[in-house]
Order: structure tokens, then sequence, then C-alpha cells
């Protein structure tokens, strides 16, 4: 997929995963929109993806929030006009025995990863809705 000057939104791009695929989608000319919820390594993440020649937004939020998810689709199409790709990274993995691991822990896993593709960009971004069901359902 050419992805120069695509708009392209991540999760969890503080990083890891999601930071990775910022700097690999920047590196490709895309206009990544950045979003965790720490600001100060997000900044950095925009920093070192205008480095390599994209240009960047960074949006703090929380996946876990619904009305977070809405303000950043909305940030990053008030910014970038639309939005082309959504990819969900943010996540919060749990090592360790089931037994042994603390209940708060495996729900905090499972909200955040659950949560995040449920809340992307369908209802609450109008540029993407109609093209969202033009093209597929996935
Ligand atoms: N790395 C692997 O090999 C691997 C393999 C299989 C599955 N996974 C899963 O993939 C996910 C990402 O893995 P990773 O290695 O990239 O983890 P990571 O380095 O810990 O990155 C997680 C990212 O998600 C963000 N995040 C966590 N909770 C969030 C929330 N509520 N709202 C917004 N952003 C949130 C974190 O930033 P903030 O804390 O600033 O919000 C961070 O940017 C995890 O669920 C992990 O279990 C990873």
């Amino acid at each position: 997929m050419k992805l120069k000057k695509r708009v392209v939104v991540i999760t969890g791009a503080s990083s890891g995963i999601g930071r990775a695929t910022a700097l690999a989608c920047a590196r490709r000319g895309a206009h990544v929109v950045l979003a965790a919820r720490s600001a100060r390594e997000l900044d950095r993440v925009a920093q070192q993806c205008e480095r390599r020649g994209g240009r960047a937004l960074a949006v703090p939020t929380d996946v876990t929030d619904p009305g977070s998810v809405t303000a950043l689709a909305a940030a990053a199409t008030a910014r970038f006009g639309r939005i082309d790709v959504w990819a969900n990274a943010a996540g919060v993995g749990v090592l360790g025995r089931f037994d042994q691991t603390p209940p708060v822990n495996c729900a905090a896993s499972s909200t955040s990863t659950s949560s995040a593709p449920s809340t992307g960009p369908g209802p609450p971004c109008p540029s993407c809705a109609g093209r969202a069901k033009a093209s597929s359902s996935t």
C-alpha cells in the first residue's frame, strides 16, 4: 500500500508496536496521528516521525474512553482532512500465570485491548463513515 500523504491514525503510538508502526509509516511519507495516554512520550515520537519525513500530530488519548477516541478522530480529521488508515496497537499485556495474576491487571489488559477496536473512527468521524461503508465491513 502506498502511504505517501496517507493519513494514518495509530493508537499505542508512544511505545512498542505502535511506535514502530508510526516510524515506519512516517518513513514512507504518511501523515501520522499518534495516540496514547502519555503526552510527553507522544511528543517525542512525533518529533522522530517528522525527522523521518512524515507530518505528525500527537493526540493524548485513552482508548478505554469512547469520548477520548471520538476526540482523536475529530482531531485527525481537523488537521489532515480525512482518515485513511486506523491502526489499533494500544494494549496492555500481562505476563504470568493466570492464577497468580491480580484481577486488576487482567481487567486492564482486556479493557484496553478489547475497547480499542470497538471505539474506532466509525460513527464519530463523518468523513470516514461513508467510506468505511463503501469499502468493507471488516
Ligand atoms: N510486543 C509483542 O511481541 C506482542 C506480542 C503479542 C501481543 N502483544 C500485545 O500488543 C499490544 C502492544 O504491545 P507492545 O509491545 O507494543 O506494548 P507497549 O510497548 O507496552 O505499548 C503499549 C502502547 O499502548 C498504549 N496504551 C496502553 N493503554 C492505553 C490506553 N488505555 N489508551 C491509549 N493508549 C494506551 C501505551 O501508551 P500509554 O501507556 O502512554 O497510554 C503504549 O503506547 C499489547 O496488548 C501486547 O500485549 C505484543
